[in-house]
């Protein structure tokens, strides 16, 4: 038996902003996570692969699912990768805890949890860098025009600089950063809010280029303030970032209501991460208001609450 995980992820700062070239920040978030396991299928064809998978109800052999079909599409993909030859019969399972469209990275975890368990099965040389390649060929499938950075920070599971076409840099970090990570509870597909910025781009593209330079230096000196240890400058970096992601259209009530309540109870700063218009919101809390922070969310409508610490 081969088992692989691969964990969530946030993004700091930078979203949206990230798929038009500008810098944004991620880190992992390995309190939740995607597992595949490959175990002998029992029957089969040689060179089959039955991909179950109970949280999508899917039970089916991989030559029978088509191209665009995103599990079929990552193990297609990692078996070519792989030059494998024939081989018996295997049942790949997935199982993951990362609420999907909520924008923790659910499907790039899944594709690299898979990606991995099958390098690992066939003493594969794969790299982290070819297996974020190969997911992120499969977040083109899931939302179209993707940036990267959600194959890469899972991929490479430590905090990231990202850059579309640059190598991800290793982000320095002086101090440890406690965040609370809030879900909505609503569901929202990243291609539905990327596809609502790409509009409002076409319709008025200098608006929105304008606003994607102003998050870009939001993101550096967010950088600076995690390298320096400094708690107040993040925070502060992460509320006009919540700003601008307003005034882009991708927040929504019950994101800005998660938001205000973690502020008013003294986080130090917040804002949606990921696509938005649903999903999950992030909070920085210092050690004293940690407990308050939390009851706040909860009252405002939390529906589940992780906390997750980003150190040297
Ligand atoms: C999704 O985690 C982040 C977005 O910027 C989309 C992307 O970068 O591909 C909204």
């Amino acid at each position: 038996m081969t088992k692989a995980c691969a964990p969530g992820k946030i993004i700091l700062l930078g979203e949206h902003a990230v798929v038009y070239g500008r810098p944004a920040l991620a880190v992992p978030v390995r309190q939740v996570q995607a597992c595949a396991r490959i175990e002998p299928a029992g029957d089969g064809a040689p060179g089959g692969v039955l991909l179950v998978s109970a949280g999508t109800a899917l039970h089916a052999w991989l030559d029978e699912l088509p191209a665009e079909h995103p599990l079929a599409a990552i193990c297609r993909a990692t078996l070519a990768a792989l030059a494998t030859r024939e081989f018996a019969p295997l049942r790949l399972s997935i199982e993951s805890t990362i609420p999907v469209a909520s924008g923790l990275g659910s499907s790039a975890a899944v594709s690299v949890a898979v990606a991995r368990a099958l390098n690992q099965h066939f003493d594969g040389s794969l790299r982290d860098g070819d297996i974020s390649d190969l997911a992120y060929e499969v977040e083109r499938i899931h939302h179209g025009t993707p940036s990267g950075i959600d194959n890469t920070v899972v991929s490479f599971d430590r905090p990231v600089l990202f850059q579309r076409g640059e190598r991800p840099v290793p982000l320095a970090i002086g101090g440890t950063f406690t965040f609370l990570i809030a879900d909505t509870g609503i569901a929202a597909p990243t291609a539905e809010a990327v596809g609502l910025v790409r509009q409002r781009w076409s319709a008025d593209p200098a608006r929105l280029e304008a606003a994607f330079d102003e998050i870009a230096a939001i993101v550096l000196d967010g950088r600076r303030a995690l390298q320096d240890g400094d708690h107040h400058a993040l925070g502060q970096a992460m509320r006009r970032n919540h700003g601008a992601l307003v005034g882009l259209g991708v927040s929504s009530v019950e994101l800005d209501r998660l938001v205000q309540a973690a502020e008013a109870s003294g986080a130090l700063g917040a804002k949606m991460s990921g696509g938005g218009m649903g999903g999950h919101m992030i909070a920085l809390v210092g050690a004293p208001e940690r407990d308050a922070v939390a009851a706040s969310l909860n009252a405002a409508g939390a529906a589940s609450l992780l906390r997750s610490e980003v150190g040297p």
